[in-house]
């Protein structure tokens, strides 16, 4: 189990290049599930959550090849069991439902268990396969879904009391590019990751209109094609590195970025007092650390509202920065696991039923801490460049899940951060 050794109080700068998007690659991996002709994506991430999905894609009888980022995959032939060996290990294998069903008229998927970020059930996913005429049962942990004479489109509203659901839209969308005739989304998710996987669908010949808007159309089609993607940037990975950069940079360029998908990330940064410009293509940013820094209130919401994703991180930024921040997860509201640990770091945070109220310190200290979740670990790493003294970060296998060689980046960068396994 390897951990991070950051020595604090260094300056970062220069320029690195964001990865693909991990949970963009993820759905639209899953996505060449649906057609047997070879599908190549490139800009995958190399971490473990991706790894995961093309083991999983193995293991239904796929042939994937992955070199330098680009993974070819081929379903000629399939199974329809995702064994529960790979499934239980990250929660968005869930999203192998929708084309396992489509394809095969059969999808036996493991229940996904709980989640540090809170209970995540899959009551939308299930509803929306039960509308395209699918018979679900549960079993031995595992859900059933049969739908032997095929599915068919039908008009379905994905809100639940959190708003709408990505992969829950993700899985919908999927199952019904091959359903006999019209199914409409209503309150779908409008994700960035959302309309890459739907150019992805239409790419292999799908018909879908409306990806990226809260109604989606999607004229089902007798079958699907290969195709040749490139997955977006990854918003959270550029959005983690424009905090690091406000923390302890002095400059710091991230290129392969998109100025669009950046929006409400940039302006909570911008609006606590340091500097974001973007090049005139919206492709590259430059940030700099401010000289006057105020607190920030954020709520999290779905896109184009701030991500929660990045809250923890931006939790991370608010902690030293003077003044009171106010941070809210109305998307996820026990997704606060970060805090106990900054407050071993000497961060000043009460926390009060999914809301985070920030006192910004002047200094951190170091402190052996431990990694949560995915983005909580991306949080204790930016709390630790700003520390004085040496943070250890053990569990590191939860931000090697979804950030693409984060030590080597934060190195080029002028960090002082070594990996140590232990
Ligand atoms: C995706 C992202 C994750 C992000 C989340 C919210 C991927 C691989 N993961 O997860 O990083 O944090 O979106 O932006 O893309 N819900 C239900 N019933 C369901 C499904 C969801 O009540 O059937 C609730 C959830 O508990 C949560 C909210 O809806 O409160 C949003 O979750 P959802 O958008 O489904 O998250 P994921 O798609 O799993």
């Amino acid at each position: 189990m390897d951990k991070l050794v950051v020595h604090g109080g260094s300056v970062i700068k220069g320029s690195i290049n964001i990865s693909g998007s991990k949970n963009a690659s993820l759905p639209i991996l899953a996505a060449a599930i649906l057609t047997g002709e070879d599908c190549i994506i490139r800009r995958v991430p190399d971490v473990s959550d991706t790894n995961y999905m093309i083991q999983i894609l193995s293991a239904l009888g796929a042939e994937v090849e992955r070199s330098s980022g680009t993974v070819r995959i081929s379903c000629a032939d399939i199974s329809d069991e995702a064994p529960y060996e790979l499934v239980r290990r990250m929660r968005a294998s869930i999203c192998v439902m929708g084309p396992l069903l489509a394809r095969k008229g059969r999808a036996v998927v493991s229940l996904p268990g709980g989640c540090v970020i809170g209970d995540r059930p899959v009551d939308l996913h299930l509803k929306g396969m039960e509308a395209l005429g699918a018979k679900i049962e549960f079993e031995g942990g595992n859900i059933i879904l049969t739908a032997p004479d095929g599915l068919r489109g039908a008009e379905i509203n994905l809100r639940g009391e959190s708003g709408p659901t990505v992969l829950g839209t993700d899985n919908v969308m999927m199952a019904a590019t091959l359903a006999e005739g019209i199914t409409v989304i209503e309150s779908a998710a409008a994700e960035p990751e959302v309309l890459d996987l739907a150019n992805f669908l239409n790419g292999m010949g799908a018909k879908i209109t409306g990806a990226g808007t809260r109604r989606i159309v999607i004229e089902g089609v007798k079958e699907l094609k290969g195709v040749e993607h490139t997955v977006i940037p990854d918003r959270i990975e550029a959005g983690t590195f424009m905090a690091a950069a406000a923390l302890a940079g002095e400059g710091v360029r991230l290129n392969r970025v998109n100025r669009e998908h950046l929006r409400a990330i940039t302006e909570a940064i911008i609006k606590s007092g340091h500097k974001v410009e973007f090049n005139e293509e919206g492709t590259s940013c430059f940030v700099e650390r401010g000289e006057v820094l105020q607190g920030v209130d954020l709520n999290t919401s779905p896109y184009p509202g701030y991500p929660t994703d990045m809250q923890a991180q931006m939790t991370a930024l608010l902690v030293t920065t003077p003044g009171i921040s106010v941070v809210k997860d109305s998307i996820f509201p026990q997704r606060f696991m970060h805090c106990a640990e900054l407050k071993r770091m000497g961060a000043d945070i009460k926390l009060d039923q999914g809301t985070a109220i920030v006192r910004g310190v002047e200094k951190l200290s170091a402190a052996p801490v431990m990694a949560s979740d995915l983005r909580a670990s991306a949080a204790l790493v930016l709390a630790a460049l700003r520390a004085k003294g040496t943070t250890e970060i053990s569990r590191l296998y939860h931000i090697d899940r979804g950030y693409e060689h984060i030590d080597e980046k934060l190195l080029m960068l002028g960090a002082d951060v070594e990996r140590v396994r232990v």
